[in-house]
């Protein structure tokens, strides 16, 4: 069925730059985008059984979040780190809690909630990792196609450091995975595959070549961490007698164009050229990097270089499952680098040419178009392009019990000004109350108006 949105929309139509269409029309036949243009009333003639959604003046048409990183079987954890880093906090929390996921009814009770709060949050497509169980990553995959959520699942690939029941680095429970993923959505339209070593110190190196090779002939993606923790770096170097980390996965196949690498925030320069002439992206996890203590990513050093990023939320590590409020992490620290960096290097604060700091701009550009550039799913969504499949959120700045307060006389007069400054409030001030209406594959998938 043909459905109209009418009023204001905003998108990313560069990694750096948001456009802001006032008084627009977006027309989606079925799932898919076929007309972006200026609204003219006295032309607009729907047919009947055509569904028109007008937006008030205090909302505005957006991309549904792309949450390039986040561990599922994690979510009963958010919150719960204590005083722990990277390789302390995976012993202590995370493998005790993943190990309860041999029980599907965990699986079916963590998964379908934890969908359920994303799409509420704006977020319409996940990149997950699962756990080493291929029924209860089944199960996450069921659940998505059941809840309406676009993603890449991820059976983890793990046999080295961690306990007994965590440990399964066969190839054949890959392919069986693959095997029963493909059963489930053989088009892959909603959800794929995607092949998950845990990280370099989690498995043997004939395991990660073994990956890298099946990545390659079923022609699916890869996702990993890497570069998180500098003990994490040091432990790698010395257990693969190599010159860097990225190393490790370059010589086992691993980087390539859909590689998703999570974190990488203390690469060398080299790593860096790696990245870039591989074409992997890079997954920006800010509310996990400051829990865990393990850095602040130089993000707009990546985008300068054109290497391809987009925000993970990295649940349990990151405590929230809310995209917006990483972009809003994304930008705080990408400040408090400059002020950093200003002090240590003497830069000039005001130089804008080296200002770590990144825009309001590029964190929601990150938060959508750059996700699925990471993902490679940048030809289907991220944006309002025509052609692209419809997933979007309407988002209202003065929704019921909205955390934003609106006065008059702070309102820009100009219409793309106001729609900016709400912009502004949304990702500085903004929650899950602010999205009101959740659209994937061109279905309304969450209603609060
Ligand atoms: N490195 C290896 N496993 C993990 C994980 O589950 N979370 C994070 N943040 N880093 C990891
Ligand atoms: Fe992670």
């Amino acid at each position: 069925m043909g459905k109209y949105i009418i009023g204001n929309i905003v998108h990313a139509v560069q990694v750096n730059k948001l456009e802001i269409l006032t008084n627009h029309l977006i027309y989606v036949n079925g799932n898919i985008i076929e007309r972006c243009s200026p609204f003219s009333e006295a032309e607009f003639k729907p047919q009947s059984h055509e569904e028109v959604i007008y937006l008030t003046q205090t909302q505005f048409l957006f991309p549904g979040f792309v949450d390039t990183h986040i561990h599922a079987p994690q979510y009963p954890n958010t919150g719960i780190f204590g005083e722990s880093t990277l390789l302390d906090w995976l012993q202590k929390y995370t493998f005790p809690t993943e190990g309860r996921f041999k029980d599907i009814s965990n699986a079916k009770d963590v998964y379908s909630k934890l969908i359920k709060r994303q799409l509420n949050n704006g977020t319409t497509t996940s990149s997950y990792y699962g756990t080493i169980h291929v029924p209860a990553t089944i199960e996450l995959a069921k659940l998505c196609l059941e809840q309406n959520m676009r993603g890449r699942i991820g059976r983890v690939c793990m046999e080295k450091f961690c306990p007994e029941f965590l440990n399964d680095g066969s190839i054949e429970s890959d392919i069986q995975f693959i095997e029963e993923m493909e059963r489930l959505d053989p088009s892959g339209a909603m959800v794929k595959p995607i092949i998950t070593p845990r990280f370099a110190p989690s498995c043997e190196f004939s395991t990660l070549k073994g990956l890298g090779e099946l990545a390659e002939k079923k022609k699916l993606s890869i996702q990993t961490h890497v570069s998180e923790n500098l003990n994490e770096i040091k432990w790698v170097k010395e257990l693969f007698k190599t010159k860097s980390y990225c190393d490790v996965y370059d010589e086992a196949g691993l980087l390539k164009k859909d590689t998703i690498l999570a974190h990488a925030i203390h690469l060398t320069d080299d790593e860096l050229n790696l990245i870039k002439e591989r074409d992997c992206g890079i997954s920006h996890c800010p509310d996990s990097n400051a829990a865990l203590a393990s850095g602040i990513a130089p993000v707009k050093k990546y985008l300068r270089r054109k290497v391809k990023v987009g925000l993970g939320t990295d649940v349990s590590a990151g405590c929230t499952v809310s995209v917006l409020k990483n972009a809003r992490l994304a930008l705080l620290m990408s400040r408090l680098l400059t002020q950093r960096e200003s002090e240590s290097l003497e830069i000039d604060k005001l130089n804008k040419d080296k200002s770590s700091s990144l825009t309001v701009d590029e964190a929601l550009s990150m938060a959508t178009l750059g996700g699925a550039q990471v993902m490679s799913m940048d030809k289907e969504i991220g944006n309002f392009e025509i052609g692209k499949k419809l997933d979007a959120q309407i988002v209202d700045i003065a929704s019921d019990n909205s955390e934003i307060d609106i006065f008059d006389m702070s309102l820009p007069s100009n219409e793309i000004d106001r729609v900016r400054y709400y912009l502004n409030k949304w990702v500085y001030i903004g929650d899950d109350r602010n999205t009101v209406c959740v659209f994937v594959d061109g279905k309304k998938v969450v209603s609060k108006i």
